[in-house]
Parts: C-alpha cells; sequence; structure tokens
C-alpha cells in the first residue's frame, strides 16, 4: 500500500513553531517513527510551503497511490486550486490538522479541501496523521 503524507506551509517549522499549539517534536522525528510501526506500508512524506508544488505532487502521485495525507496548512482555508487538484485526481485524500481549527479563529473554520475529501481528522495532534494512515489500512 503505497500513502503520501503531504504538509503544506509553515509545517516545516514543527517543533519550533507555537509549540503550544503544535508540539515539540519536528515532523520528520515524528515520520521516522510512524516508518518502524507501519513498516509494511509503502509511506512517503513531502513537505512545500509553495502552493503549486503541492498542486504539482498531488497531480504527480494521484493515479497511481492508495492514499494521500493531506496536512494543507493555512492553504486549507485558501486554495480553491488545491480543492480542484483534490477533485481532478483519483486517489482518496484525508485532510487532517494537528489542532482542532474548528475551536480555534473563525477563518479556519473554512475547508476548501473538505468538500473533496474522504473525511476529515483534526485536533489530535500527531497523531491525527495515524488515525488518518489506520484509516487507510
Ligand atoms: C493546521 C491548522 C491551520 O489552520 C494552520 O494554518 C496550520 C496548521 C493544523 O495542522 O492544525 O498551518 O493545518
Amino acid at each position: 500500500m503505497k500513502i503520501l503524507i503531504l504538509n503544506g506551509p509553515n509545517l516545516n517549522l514543527l517543533g519550533k513553531r507555537e509549540p503550544a499549539i503544535y508540539g515539540n517534536l519536528t515532523f520528520e522525528q515524528f515520520f521516522e517513527s510512524l516508518k518502524k510501526k507501519y513498516a509494511d506500508v509503502e509511506l512517503s512524506y513531502y513537505q512545500s510551503n509553495i502552493e503549486g508544488e503541492i498542486i504539482n505532487k498531488l497531480h504527480e502521485v494521484g493515479f497511481s497511490f492508495d492514499g494521500i495525507i493531506l496536512n494543507a496548512g493555512a492553504y486549507t482555508h485558501t486554495s480553491i486550486a488545491i480543492g480542484d487538484a483534490i477533485k481532478g485526481i483519483e486517489t482518496p485524500v484525508i485532510e487532517v490538522h494537528i489542532s482542532n481549527v474548528y475551536a480555534r479563529e473563525e477563518f479556519r473554520h473554512v475547508s476548501y479541501i473538505a468538500p473533496n475529501a474522504k473525511g476529515i481528522i483534526a485536533g489530535f495532534g500527531l497523531q491525527s496523521y495515524e488515525l488518518a494512515l489506520e484509516s487507510f489500512i
């Protein structure tokens, strides 16, 4: 089973960025433990701060992978283009968030990903990614 974890803007700063909200672990540390735990899954990881690169990655894997776990960061709330890209591919996408976006500012309650996603997992810290992975398995 081929699964991609795709992270959007500012998620390269995990471990340093607003630790009270996003925790102290870097994504690379978390990803290493996930790969060990789910050794049978072909897990890949890609992060970009650039909207077009996220779209290119969706196009690249979206007809061959079994699942995409997408945390589009703030683009979740703004990007019609990423929403359209998800509509245009075949691989199912699960939207994830580390924080509970619905318990935060109102602008975070809007998602251009959600209408095109298989499901949404938010508010469980980095475990949100693992729950999405479990769902694909
Ligand atoms: C986030 C929530 C977004 O609102 C925010 O812009 C992020 C991270 C999360 O994982 O909680 O960058 O997607």
